[in-house]
């Protein structure tokens, strides 16, 4: 773990919009983005800081958080703390829960994670293992910790990565797909079971968006949404709804896929993964396993 803080206060930007000051009544004063290195918890971050909460930041690139925080807390006169961790090692949400305990956190926003693609019995093993610890594992540990303390304080906000993979199984993005499924079944269940204590929780379920996680994903997106407007429809959702799907291109594909039975989706997704994979074909290229 390194952790390091960045603080600037005073007359600096502070929620000035009616969204962000809902946003900071509800949720402030703090709120711990995880996958804020990059994409669209980098986004989250930097939307959150503008309405002036204090942010804790956690990914594995050390420098790229540190430099962010740096930038987050003197533009917007935050706090901000920059967390290097990697969450697929059991440790690491022990570790986020004590640097922490501290704070007084009211939202969490769970974004870190990664997708694979390609054929099932091609890829690592280890890999798709690893994706499912910090897609599925970290989360679930994040998401006891923290909703239980918001529990406790009857208020708080829990921000959930699904995907539009999430709504059927995906040749060539199996486990990906799979692991989506797991977050979009728990948000749900969450959100009914917390709403009578005061906690909100919402499920964001992308389609394409421009980030880092194409090439690690080792696919080729044609089009695809910004993290900005992914960030701040999700913002947006959050105490208002369970399910957003941000951007016009999941909007459309939801209406045009819901309405079929599901091994159809799976049999279309199927034909999309193999266009955004027809790079893999015929070779022996692996994908990515470090960083994006
Ligand atoms: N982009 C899409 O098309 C899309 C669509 C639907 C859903 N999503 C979901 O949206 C979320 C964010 O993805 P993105 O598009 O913003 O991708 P991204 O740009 O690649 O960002 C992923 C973030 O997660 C962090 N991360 C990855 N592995 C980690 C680990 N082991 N420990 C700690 N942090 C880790 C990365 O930071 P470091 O590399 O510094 O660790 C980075 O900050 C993911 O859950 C993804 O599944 C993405």
């Amino acid at each position: 773990m390194f952790l390091r803080s960045y603080r600037m206060t005073g007359s600096g930007s502070s929620a000035t919009t009616a969204h962000q000051r809902r946003l900071r009544s509800k949720y402030g004063a703090w709120a711990l983005v995880t996958g804020a290195s990059d994409g669209i918890g980098k986004a989250i971050a930097g939307q959150l800081a503008e309405a002036g909460f204090n942010l804790v930041l956690v990914a594995r690139r050390r420098e790229v958080l540190e430099a962010l925080a740096a930038d987050l807390a003197r533009q917007h006169r935050i706090e901000a703390r920059a967390l290097a961790l990697d969450l697929g090692q059991r440790t690491a949400v022990s570790t986020l829960v004590s640097a922490t305990e501290d704070l007084d956190v009211g939202l969490l926003a769970a974004v870190a994670g990664f997708g694979t693609s390609g054929g099932f019995v091609d890829g690592l093993l280890d890999r798709e293992l690893d994706m499912v610890d910090v897609n599925c594992r970290a989360v679930v540990e994040l998401s006891h910790h923290f909703a239980g303390r918001f529990v406790a304080q009857r208020r708080g906000g829990l921000i959930l990565m699904s995907s539009l993979l999430a709504f059927q199984g995906v040749p060539r993005a199996a486990t990906y797909a799979a692991t989506k499924a797991f977050i979009q079944t728990f948000a749900e269940g969450l959100r009914l079971e917390l709403s009578r204590s005061g906690v909100d929780v919402v499920s964001c379920a992308p389609g394409p968006v421009r980030s880092g996680f194409e090439a690690r994903a080792n696919m080729r997106m044609s089009s695809a949404a910004s993290p900005q407007v992914v960030a701040r429809q999700t913002l947006d959702a959050l105490g208002r709804r369970t399910t957003v799907r941000p951007g016009f291109l999941s909007k459309f594909l939801e209406a045009s896929l819901l309405p079929l039975p599901r091994r159809a989706r799976s049999q279309i997704m199927g034909v999309v993964m193999g266009g955004m994979t027809r790079h893999q074909n015929g070779s022996k290229e692996q994908q990515d396993g470090g960083l994006a």
